[in-house]
């Protein structure tokens, strides 16, 4: 392992394994009345959050606890950052007070690679911009093959605003190392101009690509993130790439539908498909756990290059 995790890609399948394998072990611990172990007791992660979160702040939050490391949480909101404090001194400030570890969400793409030169302890990038979101690739990568066993040579089709989705990209890479088979479905407007160059296919017609599809993952519309009309209009993006009842009819009885949270219920993913037992949402929300500690833990705790 790295010493840094700031991009899917850089993670090799050996990585990637080994950082699955690890979360098999440590979700064990989750099932406990008393959920902690002490291998990080003495280090000291810090949460530095510059845009919204629920999961990905709380969950590396319990993870961090549950083995034993103590925790600072950093919101830009309320902090020195309004008087105009940049990410640098705010990160050197923070280091000063002795993080082993910086986890970190920002608004601009590029941001925790730019923090790793900064700060002597590892670097986890919990969302950068449009860039990535490594940890929600492993924790969806844990998630499917806890339900559907190895991945290679699996369909996964990821469906909807790529263009502005850093968990798509980090899929895309991910999957890709693993030996997944992966298909982006949107419209031409939400996707990448460089999606070309990535590794995997592309189509503008869901129904013709759920009835082959293993994974079925939904993508947020990043309403917060458009300056411009990318669709004509709600009711016709979720009619043509809206995860209905019928379309999830079209699915194999054994395929699963995935979405990474937050939800637009209703436009994006029916609340009874998002609700129905074949969705691991809720899982996936539970897994974001156990795959931080595992992240923390082999960062801060094992062997790193
Ligand atoms: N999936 C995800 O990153 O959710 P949050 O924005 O709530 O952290």
């Amino acid at each position: 392992m790295k010493r840094h995790l700031i991009s899917a890609g850089d993670l090799t399948k050996d990585d990637a394994l080994l950082i699955l394998d690890t979360a098999e072990e440590l979700a064990s611990v989750s099932e406990r009345s008393i959920k902690k172990l002490p291998t990080l007791r003495g280090r000291t992660v810090v949460n530095l959050f510059f845009e919204d979160s629920t999961r990905t702040r709380i969950s590396f939050e319990a993870a961090a606890k549950r083995l034993s490391a103590d925790v600072i949480n950093f919101s830009a909101k309320g902090s020195s950052v309004s008087k105009g404090e940049s990410l640098k001194d705010t990160a050197l400030t923070l280091e000063a007070m002795g993080a082993d570890a910086v986890v970190i969400r920002h608004g601009a793409s590029g941001a925790p690679h730019r923090l790793a030169n900064w700060v002597h302890g590892s670097v986890v990038n919990a969302g950068d911009g449009t860039h990535e979101h490594p940890t929600q690739a492993l924790l969806d990568a844990f998630s499917m093959r806890r339900r559907l066993g190895a991945l290679e040579g699996r369909k996964i089709t990821i469906v909807g605003d790529v263009l502005h989705s850093r968990v798509a990209r980090s899929n895309v890479l991910l999957l890709g190392t693993l030996g997944a088979d992966v298909t982006l479905v949107a419209p031409p407007t939400l996707l990448p101009v460089s999606v070309g160059t990535w590794p995997c296919e592309v189509s503008y017609d869901l129904d013709a690509v759920l009835p082959k599809s293993d994974v079925v993952m939904m993508l947020r519309v990043q309403k917060e993130r458009m300056n411009a009309a990318y669709f004509p209009s709600e009711r016709e993006y979720s009619r043509r790439y809206g995860l209905d009842r019928d379309r999830f009819a079209k699915m194999p009885d054994d395929a699963i539908v995935m979405h990474p949270g937050p939800m637009n219920r209703g436009m994006e993913i029916a609340a009874e498909v998002a609700d129905s037992a074949r969705s691991t949402i809720v899982e996936q929300v539970a897994n974001g756990v156990t795959i931080r500690m595992a992240v923390l833990y082999l960062l801060l705790g094992g062997e790193t290059t």
